[in-house]
């Protein structure tokens, strides 16, 4: 089978695969040196476990993670190591991870650690994931003291990749994809934020050519940024676009009713204002990704205050000797890292967020 594309290295390259129906001809893709293990949540067993499992020619043990953000911690990583050990786990065996970022990210690093690494399939089940988090090698889990706290980088063997799997996702965890991937149309690609504009009903009601255009296009922008920056030194950064505001709205709502992709969205807004202030984005360019933003309808803030948020953004891990890091868009398609945003920038971008909803 012909990937997408091949994502290079420093020890090595993996393909990704990109097919409806690939899920359930993993064995054709994949083949696991040792003894395979399928690494799923409760609720994705039936219908996205035991495909992956059957299509080998001796069907996979499946081994069961608990679902959900609040469990993507040390606690369920050490129980996977044991279930993967209690089934005889080798050096040589290998994990198919099926679900979303959390089974993503939980059963990568477990992956990274047991027996000091072992083979790993990507098999994302929601568009953040088969956009955006499955693709890169960042591995990890969450800490009382603060998200993706602790994790290694993991490079996986492949990349399987099965939109129709996105029929089943909630229209929130939907939604919350095409934000990212609409925040990769402005860090590198106009052409994908032209798709995503051009076409907010079809992908808000699913049209499946829309939707495998937009994620064929997400997963080369994401390539082509941690091809060339494998360890977020440099233009890999670049991705961190409306992520600075987006997770301080994160946690000032206590990651409640609001997604990761909607903080994004917000997050982009406010880093948008910023770059208008400071005259690096003409004011068309901001225009357009906002309109582009709200068409997608992201959920109104829960009541937040400037303060609140402030306070969120304090804690950022991305914050460099009291500098504040942020990615400022230039015009769509072309965004920059800057070190040196100041406390009241932060709080004019944390403002128009409040503004604009
Ligand atoms: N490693 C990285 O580079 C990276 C990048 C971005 C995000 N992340 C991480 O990804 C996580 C978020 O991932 P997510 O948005 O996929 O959330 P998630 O994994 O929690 O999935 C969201 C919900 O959708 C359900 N689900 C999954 N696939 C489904 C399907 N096909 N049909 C129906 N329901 C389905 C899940 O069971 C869950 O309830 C966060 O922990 C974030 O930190 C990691
Ligand atoms: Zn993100």
């Amino acid at each position: 089978m012909v990937p997408l594309l091949t994502i290079r290295h420093a020890t090595g390259a993996y393909p990704v695969y990109f097919g409806r129906g690939f899920l359930s001809r993993l064995g054709e893709l994949v083949e696991p040196r040792g003894q395979a293990f399928v690494v799923t949540s409760p609720n994705l067993r039936e219908r996205y476990g035991y495909p992956v499992a059957s299509s080998f020619p001796a069907p996979l043990p499946l081994i069961e993670i608990e679902e959900g953000e609040a469990r993507k911690t040390l606690a369920t990583v050490e129980s996977l190591v044991s279930a993967l050990l209690e089934a005889g786990a080798r050096r040589d065996s290998m994990i198919l991870a099926v679900g979303g970022g959390v089974v993503g990210d939980t059963s990568g690093f477990a992956a990274s650690i047991l027996l000091r690494g072992i083979d790993l399939v990507q098999i994302p089940t929601t568009l953040l994931a088969q956009v955006d988090s499955s693709i890169g090698g960042k591995v990890g889990v969450n800490h009382a003291k603060g998200k993706n706290l602790i994790g290694s980088f993991h490079h996986p063997r492949a990349v399987v990749v099965d939109p129709s799997t996105l029929d089943s996702l909630h229209d929130q965890d939907f939604l919350s994809g095409l934000f990212e991937a609409l925040k990769g149309g402005v860090v590198g690609d106009p052409e994908l934020f032209e798709r995503i504009t051009n076409a907010p009903g079809a992908l808000l009601a699913r049209d499946r050519e829309t939707i495998d255009e937009v994620i064929r296009r997400k997963i080369g922008v994401k390539a082509s940024i941690v091809g060339a920056d494998e360890r977020e030194g440099g233009i890999r950064r670049l991705l961190n676009y409306g992520h600075t505001i987006g997770h301080a709205l994160e946690a000032a709502a206590g990651y409640e009713g609001i997604t990761h992709g909607e903080g994004v969205a917000w997050g982009m807004i406010g880093a948008n204002a910023i770059a208008l202030a400071r005259g690096v984005l003409p004011r068309s360019e901001a225009t357009r990704i906002e309109s582009a933003i709200l068409a997608l309808k992201p959920a109104p803030l829960r009541a937040l205050t400037r303060e609140d948020v402030l306070a969120a953004a304090a804690h950022d891990k991305k914050n460099r000797l009291g500098k504040r890091v942020m990615v400022l868009p230039r015009r769509i398609g072309e965004c920059t890292v800057v070190e040196d945003v100041a406390e009241h920038e932060l709080a004019h971008g944390i403002d128009a967020v409040l503004a604009s909803q």
